[in-house]
C-alpha cells in the first residue's frame, strides 16, 4: 500500500469513527500544548463522536428502565431493550442466549462464576488477564502452563480435559492477549473443549474492538466485553451465553427488577436477563455500547483491520530498529496479533519512560504488569526480562504520526535520557514539579489530589 493510500484510508477512517477528544491538546511541563497522541487504546477508548451525540440525544429523555409509565421511562426502556438486541447481534448470540449488561469484562465473569454450577472445573491460562484468573478461584480453577505455541495450547488443553473425571469444565480463554496482542485459538479451543464436554467462555475484551465476533460460527458458549474498549466508556459491559446455568444460578445482585415476587420472609427470583440485573441498570451505558458497535460495523471490519494493522507494522518496525528496545511476545513475531505492543528500553526504568512519554511528549502509554502479573512472570523467567513494561496500543483513532511520535520519544530517552526530574510517589513515577494544569471540571481538580498523577500501574 502506498503512503498516499495509507493517508487515504486513515482520513476516511477518521471521518467515520471520530473520536471524542480525537483532536485533545495537553500540556508538557515545560509549557507548550501538543495534540495528544492516545497509545493506551487497550486500557480505554475515549467515545466515539456517535456515541457521545446518541448518548446526548438521550439524555434528556433518560428516566428509569422498566419501572415507569411516564414517556422519559418508556423511551429509555425501550432503548435499553434495542441495546441488548444490538449486543447481540454484535457478538453473534444465539437466539436463545442470554445478554446481560455488566459493569465490563471484569464484573462479567465474576457473574458467570457465581453461575457455575457447583462441582464445575475450570481451566483456564496461567498468562490470562487478572478478570480471566481470579473470578475462577472461588471455586475449582486449573491453570494451565503459558503455551509455547497456539498448538501446545490445544494439546495441554485437549490432556487436562482428558484428565478430568465426570462433571461440568468450563475452559475460559483470552481473544487476544491484553500484553503482546496475540490472538488465541478460538475455534480449535472451542472444538477440543466440546469433544471433552466443557463449555468455552470467551474474553473478548482486547478482540471486541478490533475483530469482529460470532460466538455462534466459532461454537463458543459465553462472551463477555467492556463498553470502556470499544470506544463506549459510560460504565457498561456485556456477558452473552446460555441461559441454562446463568437461570437455575442464584441472582448476582439481590434487588428489585431480579424478582417475580416477594414476601417478608420469601422471594421468588425471576428469570432470563433481569435475574441477574437487579437495581436500575446502566442504561446510558448499554445504549452507548449498542451505538459505538453499530458504528464499528457499519464502517467495516476490514477498513478497521487495515488502518490498524498498517500502524501495527510501523510500531513494530520502527521499535525494532531502536538500539536496546525489545518487545514482548508469547509467540513467533509473525502470529497474528492486534494492535497493542508491549516493550522495553534497556536501563530504563519503564515506569519513566511511561511519565516521560506523557510529561515531556504528551504521549500516552501505560507501564506496569497490566493487570497480567503470571504472564509478566512468565516473560522474566523465560527470556530475562523486566516484569514490567510499557505498552502501546492503537485503535481506530491513532494516527501514523502517532506512531512517529512515539518512536521519535523512544529514541530520544533511550539515547538522552529524561529531561525533566521525576519522583517516585505512592507507587507512581510523576514528574516533580508538575506544572501542567488540569481542566477545572466545575472545580473538582482545583487543589492537590492525594493519590493522582499516574494511570493504574496494577
Ligand atoms: N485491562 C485493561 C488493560 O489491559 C485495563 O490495560
Amino acid at each position: 500500500m502506498s503512503a498516499t493510500q495509507t493517508h487515504a484510508h486513515a482520513d476516511e477512517l477518521e471521518r467515520l469513527l471520530e473520536l471524542v477528544g480525537g483532536d485533545l491538546e495537553v500540556p508538557l511541563v515545560g509549557g507548550e500544548w501538543v495534540r495528544y497522541a492516545n497509545l493506551d487504546m487497550a486500557a480505554s477508548a475515549p467515545a466515539l463522536r456517535q456515541v457521545a451525540d446518541i448518548v446526548a440525544e438521550l439524555l434528556p429523555y433518560y428516566g428509569s428502565v422498566h419501572r415507569g409509565a411516564g414517556f422519559a421511562s418508556v423511551v429509555s426502556t425501550e432503548a435499553y431493550i434495542r441495546a441488548r438486541e444490538i449486543a447481540r447481534g454484535f457478538v453473534g448470540a444465539r437466539e436463545d442466549d442470554l445478554v446481560l449488561f455488566t459493569r465490563n469484562t471484569t464484573d462479567a465473569f465474576n457473574l458467570l462464576a457465581s453461575a457455575l454450577p457447583p462441582g464445575t472445573t475450570v481451566l483456564t491460562f496461567a498468562g490470562e488477564h487478572h478478570a480471566n484468573l481470579l473470578p475462577w478461584r472461588r471455586g475449582d480453577v486449573r491453570h494451565l502452563p503459558i503455551p509455547a505455541s497456539p498448538a501446545d495450547a490445544l494439546d495441554a488443553l485437549d490432556a487436562a480435559l482428558r484428565g478430568l473425571g465426570a462433571g461440568d469444565a468450563l475452559v475460559a480463554v483470552t481473544g487476544a492477549s491484553n500484553v503482546t496482542g496475540e490472538l488465541w485459538p478460538i475455534q480449535e479451543i472451542a472444538q477440543v473443549a466440546h469433544r471433552h464436554g466443557a463449555r468455552v467462555a470467551l474474553d473478548a475484551a482486547q478482540l471486541a474492538a478490533h475483530r469482529p465476533i460470532d460466538i455462534a460460527a466459532w461454537d463458543v458458549d459465553y462472551v463477555a466485553f467492556s463498553g470502556h474498549k470499544v470506544y463506549a466508556p459510560y460504565g457498561a459491559g456485556v456477558l452473552a451465553g446460555p441461559a441454562d446455568w446463568l437461570d437455575a444460578a442464584p441472582p448476582y445482585l439481590a434487588g428489585g427488577g431480579a424478582v417475580r415476587n416477594v414476601t417478608v420472609d420469601d422471594v421468588e427470583w425471576t428469570t432470563g436477563a433481569a435475574r441477574h440485573e437487579a437495581g436500575t441498570p446502566a442504561a446510558l451505558g448499554a445504549v452507548a455500547i449498542a451505538a459505538a458497535v453499530s458504528a464499528l460495523s457499519a464502517t467495516g471490519w476490514e477498513r478497521i483491520q487495515a488502518h490498524e494493522q498498517e500502524l501495527l507494522e510501523r510500531l513494530l518496525t520502527g521499535l525494532d530498529a531502536i538500539g536496546g528496545v525489545r518487545t514482548y511476545e508469547l509467540w513467533e513475531r509473525g502470529h497474528d496479533r492486534v494492535g497493542v505492543v508491549s516493550f522495553n528500553v534497556a536501563d530504563v526504568d519503564p515506569a519513566l519512560l511511561a511519565a516521560a512519554l506523557s510529561a515531556e511528549h504528551g504521549i500516552g502509554v501505560r507501564d506496569g504488569s497490566f493487570c497480567a502479573h503470571p504472564l509478566m512472570e512468565h516473560f522474566a523467567a523465560r527470556d530475562g526480562r523486566p516484569r514490567q513494561a510499557v505498552r502501546a496500543s492503537i485503535g481506530v483513532g491513532t494516527s501514523a504520526s502517532d506512531i512517529d511520535r512515539l518512536l521519535r520519544a523512544v529514541e530520544r530517552i533511550a539515547r538522552d535520557g529524561a529531561s525533566w526530574s521525576y519522583v517516585e510517589h505512592n507507587g507512581y513515577v510523576c514528574p516533580d514539579p508538575d506544572p501542567r494544569p488540569r481542566p477545572a471540571l466545575g472545580g473538582l481538580l482545583s487543589g492537590p489530589v492525594a493519590g493522582g498523577g499516574s494511570a493504574c500501574r496494577g
